[in-house]
């Protein structure tokens, strides 16, 4: 099997899709691996590395992918780069299913299967290929540095000689992937935190990283949905979740809002009138910007003020970590890699349960849900 992996070409994307580890064990296990020369450079990784793994270096992305079986990326390729994948082959990266259709068209008309990342399931079997959650740990943890780094005053307590500085006190609302490494982040900066979540069995999990749960009058077991993800809100319960968090959120110097409902709209928890009443100087970042966001103020990639209240919307916070980022999305891509193998040989099957829920396009069909 003869796997490619172009260098990324999107716009402020420093991640690479395999790191050299991952170069290493796919050589091992039989595989070719072409990476174009510099792929891991932007993440840390060297040239010099790759070559050791095993890979074979080619001078450019069109080499990199020529006769490929498979083609791992991290973003979607360019108009160049697909014009070079041969046809029949595959292509497995974060291709951005609910994104631009023409990407998917272009595929489809010369059969190429595309196995879009962000499609993992989230079932056990899944759980190492799932690059939605590295990349969520990653950006939970990095939201943090970013607020923090906003903040005029700092996160832990501090006694000094020159007197005792009050702890910061951080909210993170929703307690998934991303909130619950920023909940362990905030902590280990020795912020005061508290967090709040739709789902009450992620209470437990909030308590044991030390935080404290906002409790939202009556909100239970209606809001949880299936495969540990949450429910769009009736109209009762989103008054009283927005009543507990407006509540709550007048004291808070750092928020980290990462609030989702796969496939809808970010759920509105911040409102405006919510900004005014904080104090000047606190932080909200918002890492549901892409889709709408948490506060009803954040712009996607910007930064806004309000009220003297500092929001952020950034969009891609793995690639700001890319050597772990790449690490951990790499080692997602390899146990994908292994599923996909029979025999040494990359075997697509639309009928597996990962692999067919992962596949935007098949045999020169469409598949988009
Ligand atoms: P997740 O699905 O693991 O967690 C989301 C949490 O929000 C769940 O625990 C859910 O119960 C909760 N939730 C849903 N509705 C709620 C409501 N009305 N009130 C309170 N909580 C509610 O998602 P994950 O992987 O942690 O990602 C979180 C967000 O971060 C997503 O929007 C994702 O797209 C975004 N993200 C942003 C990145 C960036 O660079 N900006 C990078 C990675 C992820």
């Amino acid at each position: 099997m003869i796997i490619g992996v172009p260098k990324e070409r999107w716009p402020g994307e420093r991640r690479v899709a395999l790191v050299p580890d991952g170069a290493a064990r796919l050589t091992r296990a039989g595989a070719e691996v072409r990476v174009e020369r510099g792929a891991g450079a932007a993440a840390f990784f060297t040239d010099e590395q790759y070559a050791a793994s095993g890979a074979t270096l080619v001078d450019d992305a069109a080499a990199a992918v020529r006769g490929a079986d498979l083609t791992l990326v991290v973003r979607r390729p360019d108009a160049a780069v697909v014009e070079a994948l041969p046809e029949g082959s595959t292509l497995a990266g974060l291709l951005q299913p609910s994104g631009e259709r023409s990407f998917f068209d272009a595929l489809a008309a010369r059969r190429i299967s595309a196995l879009s990342m962000e499609l993992v399931p989230r079932i056990t079997r899944a759980q190492s290929m799932d690059a939605l959650s590295s990349q969520a740990t990653i950006a939970g943890y990095r939201a943090v540095l970013l607020g923090a780094s906003e903040l005029p005053r700092i996160l832990p307590m501090l006694t000094t000689a020159a007197g005792t500085l009050s702890p910061a006190r951080a909210f993170i609302l929703g307690a998934g992937v991303a909130g619950l490494q920023a909940i362990a982040t905030a902590r280990r900066l020795g912020a005061v935190v508290s967090a709040f979540d739709v789902r009450r069995a992620v209470r437990e999990q909030v308590r044991s990283l030390g935080a404290t749960f906002v409790e939202a009058e009556a909100v239970g077991a209606e809001a949880e949905g299936k495969g540990g993800y949450a429910k769009e809100l009736g109209d009762e319960q989103q008054r009283r979740v927005l009543e507990a968090v407006a509540k709550h959120i007048r004291d808070m110097d750092l928020v980290i809002s990462t609030a989702q409902i796969p496939g809808r709209p970010a759920p509105r928890l911040i409102t405006a009138a919510m900004v005014a009443s904080m104090r000047p100087g606190s932080v909200i970042v918002d890492l549901a910007a892409e889709t709408g966001g948490n506060c009803e103020l954040t712009r996607a990639g910007e930064r806004v003020e309000a009220h003297g209240v500092t929001i952020l919307g950034p969009v891609n916070l793995p690639a700001d970590q890319p050597f772990h980022a790449s690490q951990m999305y790499s080692r997602n891509l390899f146990t994908l890699v292994q599923h996909l193998t029979k025999d040494g040989a990359l075997a697509v099957d639309p009928a597996d349960e990962i692999t067919g829920a992962m596949a935007v396009t098949y045999g020169g069909e469409l598949r988009l849900r």
